[in-house]
């Protein structure tokens, strides 16, 4: 065991200094990016990136050249979405080449790295108990490695989909400096949105970027039998709570299993249904997104 002489500084090992290199890299390679949205939700399940992959193709659409890190190292789903799983990540002169998606749009994601569908990632901290106190560190590693090492070329737009948990938005905040803002995706209901202000409150305590918009997702689905539009869930009003917490509010995306389908097959709505609700509202969200790119 090594003593406290032993351990004094780092060790020896020199870590600090390869962080501080990393993070130089990192810094490089963002100069090249226009801007930084990331996509925060804090509840799980409520379509983060699901939203995310149909901007970026909305985006991507419009002109603009786009990149997407999936931040979820632990539950990556934007290879699948983008159609870009199995495809691997590729070393050049200039770093890791990522594989495109449709309209060209760049895809890192841990789902890349992993040899095998059913292989998860296992922190192990020094005692297996324990592993959860490192896991946080470990995964902003990983991210920063990726984003230093990733020859991401010029980007008008860079969309990181983080993983659900408010407590996560710290961690990762060193990692995008810069960004342009977070947008925030919940469901209506009064559980999500019970979480989602945690989230905006994560955001702004960190003092990382300002919350640009909120986004409903499933609002509403059309009945099956009279084609009436329906809610989805009772109670929660997105649009209100936006207002009350100051939060531009950008739309409301209607529930729609041709959304799910289309997402598992690796081709987001807005390629493969233009013509729905669901689409319409993802494009009209993606214009407002388009105008911060171009803001000064
Ligand atoms: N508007 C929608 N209509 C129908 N299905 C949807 C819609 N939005 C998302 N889904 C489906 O809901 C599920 C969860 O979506 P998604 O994985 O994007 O959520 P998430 O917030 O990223 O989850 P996590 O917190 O685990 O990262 C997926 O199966 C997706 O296809
Ligand atoms: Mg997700």
């Amino acid at each position: 065991m090594k003593t406290y002489w032993d351990i004094v500084g780092d060790g020896g090992s020199n870590v600090a200094a390869q962080v501080e290199a990393q993070t130089a890299r990192l810094r490089g390679r963002m100069a090249h990016v226009r801007r930084k949205v990331a996509v925060v939700s804090g509840k799980g399940g409520v379509g983060k990136s699901t939203v995310t992959a149909n901007l970026a193709v909305a985006l991507a659409m419009d002109g603009l050249r786009i990149g997407v890190l999936d931040a979820d190292v632990n539950g990556p789903s934007m290879a699948k979405l983008l159609g870009v799983r199995g495809r691997p990540l590729r070393a050049g002169p200039d770093g890791i080449l990522p594989p495109e998606g449709p309209m060209g749009i760049k895809v890192v994601s841990m789902d890349l790295l992993l040899p095998s569908d059913e292989t998860p990632v296992a922190w192990h901290g020094p005692a297996q108990q324990e592993s959860f106190i490192w896991r946080g560190m470990i995964e902003v590693n990983a991210l920063r490695e990726f984003l230093a090492d990733t020859a991401w070329g010029e980007l008008d737009l860079l969309l990181a989909d983080l993983p659900p948990g408010a407590d996560r938005i710290s961690h990762l905040t060193g990692l995008l400096p810069d960004l342009t803002g977070c947008l925030v995706v919940t469901v209506p209901s009064e559980v999500s949105h019970l979480i989602v202000k945690k989230a905006v409150s994560a955001v702004r305590d960190a003092r990382w970027a300002p919350t640009l918009g909120l986004v409903e997702n499933m609002g509403r689905f059309t009945c099956k039998h009279c084609g009436a539009p329906e809610a989805m869930f009772p109670g929660g009003d997105t649009r209100a709570m936006a207002t009350a917490m100051g939060i531009p509010f950008l739309g409301s995306i209607d529930f729609d299993p041709r959304l799910a389908a289309a997402s598992d097959r690796g081709v987001p709505l807005v390629l493969s249904h233009p013509d729905t609700p669901a689409a319409e509202a993802l494009v009209r969200i993606a214009r407002t997104i388009h105008g911060w790119v171009e803001a000064v």
